[in-house]
């Protein structure tokens, strides 16, 4: 733990038809000095970010687009795990709105929220070290799927993308309740996580674990592939891999997918 106390969040909310991308606003706020608790909310990105320099589409008034600028009063070494703290609180909101069909949600690492393998929502945490005039900082960018129907996502993942309408047949009440909540199941967890509570997040995290015993096949940042039954994060929020020789391999980072099995190739049989 870190610090004798746990202050509650109280930074703004900015809220914007359209912007280029939250976590950009949030990171430009954060520059200028904006207090931890400050929230960046959307209806429209033009050019909404994801992981590895991926875009992440986001259809005007379809879904939840917000960052958070958040400076946890945690050593800045541990910022590296709050992408994992942000993943059990987009689970638990995602868990109360889908009502009978909580238990479907599953967590991809490094960062995405699966309803029977399919994404509907995803997380992008930025940290910054402390620069000329500021202290360090994350900014938590998450995206949720809601209103979406089927011809609201790009033609490329429309196949891999749901929503909570899709998986429930019912249209929320609007945006701002469930910006609310999503708030409310952020600060929850990143306050138990100031408290020392990792290990208790990284279980439940794990509980949730979509890649758990499967095979893998992760696609590093340097364009190498390594293949492995995937272990799960440690308390660093590093995913393990043990390949088909016991040997254990350290992810970092990386675009993960599932390995395709090939058929045996039969004694015999022209390959
Ligand atoms: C991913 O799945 O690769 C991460 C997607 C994160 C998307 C959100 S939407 C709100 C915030 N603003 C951005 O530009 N990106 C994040």
């Amino acid at each position: 733990m870190y610090g004798g106390y746990i202050m509650k969040r109280k930074g703004r909310l900015f809220f914007y038809q359209q912007i280029d991308s939250t976590n950009l606003q949030a990171k430009r706020l954060a520059e200028q000095g904006a207090q931890d608790g400050t929230v960046v909310w959307a209806l429209d990105q033009r050019c909404g970010r994801g992981r590895l320099g991926k875009k992440w589409a986001s259809a005007a008034g379809r879904g939840v687009y917000l960052s958070f600028v958040l400076r946890p009063r945690v050593d800045f070494a541990d910022y590296a795990r709050i992408t994992l703290v942000a993943g059990v609180a987009v689970a638990r909101f995602l868990k109360k709105e889908l009502g009978e069909s909580a238990e479907k949600i599953a967590l991809k690492w490094p960062n995405d929220l699966l309803v029977e393998g399919k994404k509907i929502a995803g997380i992008l945490a930025e940290a910054a070290a402390p620069g000329a005039g500021y202290t360090p900082f994350v900014i938590v960018g998450i995206g949720v799927n809601i209103f979406h129907e089927r011809e609201d996502f790009p033609t490329d993942i429309s196949s891999l993308a749901t929503s909570l309408f899709l998986e429930t047949g019912k249209k929320p009440q609007g945006l701002q309740p469930l910006v609310r909540s999503l708030q409310q199941h952020l600060h929850n967890c990143v306050a138990d996580f100031e408290r020392g509570l990792f290990p208790q997040l990284l279980a439940e995290w794990r509980g949730m674990d979509y890649l758990y015993g499967k095979k893998i096949e992760c696609v590093a940042v340097d364009g190498r592939v390594v293949t492995g039954v995937a272990l799960g994060p440690d308390e660093t929020g590093v995913l393990f891999l043990e390949d088909s020789s016991g040997c254990r391999h350290e992810i970092l980072s990386g675009d993960l997918r599932l390995a395709i099995e090939k058929p045996p190739v039969k004694q015999g049989q022209d390959s």
